[in-house]
């Protein structure tokens, strides 16, 4: 018997946990003709502007150990334009969330206009990592009192699934999860990426023309994992979890932390064929390990019985 691979986010029922993370699969027609798009729990798109954006100067991307930075700086053709490639993986029986930025709560609700009669739109993935110039460019994802403001806003102008997307680049994450719970959300996906920079030695300068950008990939995987752990303790919506996921085991690890669903990033662009490559692997360990459904592994590294030792200090070193 196969195990049933379905999951419910707000609103959406994904036939599988598993979608691409936002930024890293464009409107999808890149990897089309790699796999059926239908095969994916959902499809993930772009962050998406009010405004066409072109994004940060060059250089905007540099390799790390284990990872990348990417200081893309939003580059999208905007929501007008972008409405007609969201239209078109309507083609795909599978939801599309819409990831939507902006530096001003009027920016974000814009976007929404434009959209909320979309039928191809199914939800939206609050970018909360954006600056706010209002606050002098201080991400909102910083200050759960803005979170709360943002998604009061947002909440209050849809009938679509909302998910805040959480930056790690904060000192409590839990606090900002809650604001956005509290806001109206109807899940939460996380990590961002974490703020860093790379510098080259040769011309003593950094590499990227923003100087910092942020990091993504294998790398960060043990941080994202600690966060997804702590946020699903803390809410009772659903989480999507992601951040280094590259093969079925990584995901696995981000479902047992208590994430209902997954996102893939930046190893799509090493492998293209990752998230299938993660539906059929979650499938053959729920098969191997007797599960009926990926719903009964969700949170399960949780249920340490009673043999949790140290489990408790608060040290950072151990
Ligand atoms: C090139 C690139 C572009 C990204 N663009 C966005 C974006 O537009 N909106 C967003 O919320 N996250 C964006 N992200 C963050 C990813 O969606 C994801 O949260 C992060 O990369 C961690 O996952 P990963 O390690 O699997 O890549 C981007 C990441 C990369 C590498």
């Amino acid at each position: 018997m196969t195990a049933n691979l379905s999951v419910s986010i707000g609103g959406l029922m994904l036939k599988n946990p598993v979608m691409p993370a936002s930024g890293c699969f464009g409107y999808g027609e890149e990897y089309a003709p790699f796999y059926d798009l239908t095969r994916l729990g959902a499809i993930v798109v772009k962050g998406t502007t009010a405004e066409p954006c072109l994004g940060n100067a060059p250089i905007r991307i540099a390799e790390t150990a284990a990872g990348m930075l990417n200081a893309i700086g939003l580059q999208n053709p905007g929501v007008v334009a972008a409405r007609e490639k969201i239209q078109r993986l309507s083609s795909y029986n599978t939801p599309v969330i819409v990831n939507i930025a902006g530096h001003s709560t009027e920016q974000y609700l814009r976007v929404i206009e434009v959209l909320e009669d979309e039928p191809a739109a199914a939800a939206y993935e609050v970018n909360i990592s954006c600056p706010n110039v209002k606050a002098g460019g201080m991400a909102f994802g910083t200050d759960p009192m803005v979170v709360t403001r943002l998604i009061t806003a947002i909440r209050a102008v849809t009938k679509k699934t909302v998910i805040v997307k959480l930056s790690p680049n904060v000192t409590d994450i839990v606090p900002v999860a809650l604001a956005a719970e509290s806001a109206g959300a109807d899940a939460l996906s996380l990590i961002n990426t974490l703020v860093g920079m790379a510098i080259d030695a040769e011309t003593r300068r950094p590499v990227l023309a923003n100087l910092t950008g942020g990091l993504s990939g294998p790398a960060i995987k043990p941080v994202a994992l600690r966060l997804v752990w702590q946020v699903s303790d803390a809410v009772s919506i659903p989480v999507i979890g992601m951040g280094g996921i590259s093969c079925a085991e990584d995901a696995l690890e981000f479902i047992l932390a208590g994430a209902t669903a997954v996102g893939i990033g930046a190893a799509n662009f090493s492998n293209p064929t990752v998230c299938p490559d993660v539906i059929d692997g979650i499938a053959a360990y729920l098969q191997r390990h007797n599960f009926a459904s990926v719903q009964e592994i969700i949170g399960l590294a949780k249920n340490r019985g009673t043999d949790n030792t140290g489990g408790e200090c608060a040290c950072e070193t151990k």
